[in-house]
């Protein structure tokens, strides 16, 4: 069996609710050594700091031991080695491999080769499925559920893989999406198409002002993702378009997150950090017990096992 993670578009419901379960338990309990003995690889062919860090440090708190790079530049790709390869020999030696590439499509071929489980930290401009694991975490934290939300996206919804992989993610829950985005960032096509396909309902916004998102439940900002413009010209027109205010939140219900996949530019302004509404930083230190569990399941290890564990250090 492929226990790999490549897109959470392959798991139902069920399994999403499960690993929300599983990282609570570790939100309880972070340290515990389930992992002793195991080696982890994260892999990085693009720059990072939440996804690599959380992914390193779950691994080093359940007791296993970390190997890889940060930065591709250092590795014997520059020698001409082709990603196959690398890949071949990393599962020579660890239990399992965290990948970011800046290819779409290659966590899920590398998935396809290695012999260990392969968990995708991001596939160039397509999904980010451990991302969506932690923004869902965090939605149910927030909310109390995922069903029947209404949740807006803004910013940058063409080349935003996390906003993809939510969407994806989220037809379990029959969520109302609305996109807010300029017309040279909105929503693929093909993204539109997978809503109607699930019954996904949606609208398109232009403006952004304390009205439009008076009915928000999640309004989750993105940053525009400058290293996917060809055109940097294009980048410099709609870099600055969407910034949040401290008073567009005047509207805004009670209950209301902010959530961003972080890192932050210029979209939500420092001001709300310290409203009750602002919820990112929360979101980042959720990706440390979500990776946990998606870790321990990549490598087949269940909720009752993580339930029972014994080698909780307090
Ligand atoms: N959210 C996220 O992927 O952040 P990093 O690029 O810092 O990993």
């Amino acid at each position: 069996m492929n226990r790999s993670l490549v897109t959470l578009a392959d798991h139902s419901r069920e399994k999403i609710e499960y690993l929300i379960r599983m990282a609570q338990e570790f939100e309880q309990h972070p340290n515990r050594l389930l992992l002793q003995g195991r080696v982890v690889a994260t892999l990085f062919f693009e720059p990072s700091t939440r996804t690599r860090l959380s992914f390193e440090t779950a691994a080093n708190r359940l007791g296993a031991r970390v190997i890889g790079f940060a930065d591709p530049k250092v590795t014997s790709g520059t020698k001409g080695e082709t990603l196959k390869d690398t890949i071949l020999m990393v599962s020579n030696y660890v239990d399992i491999i965290v990948m970011r590439h800046y290819l779409e499509g290659a966590a899920r071929y590398a998935s396809e080769i290695a012999p260990v489980p392969i968990i995708n930290a991001g596939d160039g401009a397509n999904q980010h499925p451990s991302q969506t694991m932690l923004d869902l975490y965090t939605i149910y934290q927030t909310q109390g559920t995922l069903e029947n939300l209404q949740i807006y996206l803004v910013g940058d919804l063409k080349y935003g893989r996390t906003v993809h992989s939510l969407l994806m993610a989220m037809r379990h829950f029959n969520p109302t999406f609305h996109f807010i985005a300029p017309d040279e960032l909105a929503m693929p096509e093909t993204y539109k198409t997978y809503c109607r396909q699930y019954n996904i309902r949606y609208e398109e916004h232009q403006d952004f002002d304390a009205d439009v998102i008076s009915g928000a439940d999640i309004l989750y900002m993105t940053r525009v993702q400058k290293e996917r413009f060809s055109d940097l010209m294009e980048y410099e027109r709609v870099k600055d378009r969407y910034l949040l205010k401290l008073d567009m939140l005047s509207h805004a219900k009670d209950t209301m997150r902010i959530l961003h996949p972080l890192p932050r530019v210029n979209e939500i302004e420092y001001a709300i950090d310290d409203d009750p509404h602002a919820y990112y930083f929360q979101q980042a230190r959720n990706g440390l017990f979500v990776r946990q569990a998606l870790i321990c399941d990549a490598l087949g290890i269940s909720l009752e096992q993580v339930k029972n564990d014994k080698t909780i250090i307090l």
